[in-house]
């Protein structure tokens, strides 16, 4: 009896356990800082309330590289995940290898194409128009965050010029705070290139540069500018910043210690993490120079062809990442806004409020641009030997900017 009881257990266990494996999304991502991962359990909530076990794959790295070389390995060794977190032309590159499914019958069926802005749609299709990447964001590069209380103190405002923005800092360096918190990462120096390209230039400047890639643009004044305004912010962090991953610069900014940091608004969901509220703790506000321009950048789900097995997951997942009430509730912890232009704002704080609105008037003025630090303005390796000019340029104070520029527009146009 003791012995059928036994056999009877080790059978139940046997079919809940298959139960699972079949039911399970695996999901690499590089969501490990607390705002990202708060956001990340949104997800991995509806996904277990729609019957799916989330099979968690993390791999640490702001902006991403170290998951993408991951994955690349993976992939070379055919042993893809489900689901991939991904950014721009990397969702390009693996679409043009054939390798991820096609999402077009949950697409067509919720009409993605009515709500999905066409810049951000363009990097969630493959050649053919085929949906094969779930966009679950609208991410901004162009922000800064600032302490409150520290600008309070010293009586000043957000700057609305660089030079306003040079003189506040000397006022914030003499009171004995640091003025810049910054990572000294490739990806994060890049984050603030971004916004010296589209100060220097404007929007018409940025697309032409940093997107339709024209050697005339990239070896110009105006890049030469950029690099200047680069030399300037060099002088305003503190003697640790080399390496610091981006949430440590946040924190700085949150606990007091640093007054600002140029960062896209993942940021905010770590102050958002922390308690702190907009215009009460902490301000946002543009990169002096860029108000109303948009450089974004959208996290989307890109499903590989893994198998008839795993295929009802990965379209499970992709509409749960397209519903708007979950866009609604993920996009509050993320700091970011939905990929959907019909979700309302009223449940938004005021700098995603200002974020949406900003988005409505850059769609309509073609200023929606993709972000070169974060893989939406040019492929992968012309992006990389972009990268490598800026952060050697950052690394070496009194370095010339017109040479800098020369270099940029070299590297580019040998990697394209
Ligand atoms: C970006 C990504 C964001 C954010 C950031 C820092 O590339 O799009 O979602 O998490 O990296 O890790």
């Amino acid at each position: 009896m003791k012995m059928k009881m036994v056999v009877a257990v080790m059978a139940l266990f046997a079919v809940r356990h298959a139960w699972a494996e079949e039911q399970a999304v695996e999901v690499v991502h590089w969501w490990t800082s607390g705002g990202e991962a708060a956001a990340l359990n949104v997800l991995k909530e509806d996904m277990q309330k729609r019957g799916y076990a989330w099979k968690d794959s993390p791999i640490a790295g702001g902006g991403g590289e170290q998951a993408r070389t991951v994955l690349r390995a993976r992939v070379a060794a055919g042993n893809p995940p489900d689901a991939m977190q991904m950014l721009g032309f990397t969702i390009r590159d693996y679409a043009d290898e054939g390798l991820l499914g096609d999402l077009s019958s949950v697409a067509n069926k919720e009409g993605w194409d009515k709500v999905v802005p066409a810049p951000l749609a363009k990097f969630s299709k493959n050649a053919k128009g085929q949906w094969v990447a779930a966009p679950v964001n609208i991410h901004r590069t162009n922000w800064i965050w600032a302490n409150k209380k520290i600008f309070d103190e010293l009586k000043i405002s957000p700057p609305k010029t660089f030079d306003e923005l040079i003189a506040i800092s000397a006022k914030i360096k003499a009171a004995g705070y640091i003025p810049l918190a910054h990572g000294g990462q490739p990806w994060q120096e890049a984050t603030i290139f971004d916004s010296a390209v589209m100060s220097a230039g404007g929007p018409a400047f940025y697309k032409k540069a940093m997107i339709e890639l024209d050697p005339a643009a990239l070896g110009s004044k105006n890049m030469e500018k950029a690099f200047d305004q680069m030399a300037k912010l060099r002088t305003l962090v503190d003697d640790n910043f080399s390496g610091r991953d981006w949430n440590l610069a946040t924190a700085m900014v949150i606990n007091g210690k640093a007054a600002m940091q140029m960062m896209g608004d993942w940021a905010k969901g770590e102050f958002i993490k922390a308690g702190k509220k907009p215009n009460v703790d902490f301000l946002c506000f543009q990169y002096p120079g860029t108000e109303g321009a948009f450089t974004f950048n959208t996290d989307q789900f890109a499903m590989f062809k893994v198998g008839e097995k795993q295929a009802k997951g990965q379209l499970t997942l992709a509409s749960a990442v397209m519903n708007p009430s979950f866009q609604e509730a993920f996009n509050l912890a993320k700091g970011s806004i939905p990929a959907r232009t019909d979700v309302p704002d009223t449940k938004f704080e005021a700098c995603g409020k200002k974020s949406m609105a900003d988005l409505k008037v850059a769609i309509k003025n073609d200023t929606m641009l993709g972000s070169f630090a974060h893989g939406h303005a040019m492929p992968d390796a012309v992006k990389g030997a972009g990268y490598d000019v800026v952060t050697k340029f950052f690394n070496h104070p009194g370095a010339s900017s017109a040479e800098a520029a020369k270099e940029f527009a070299k590297a580019i146009e040998a990697a394209k």
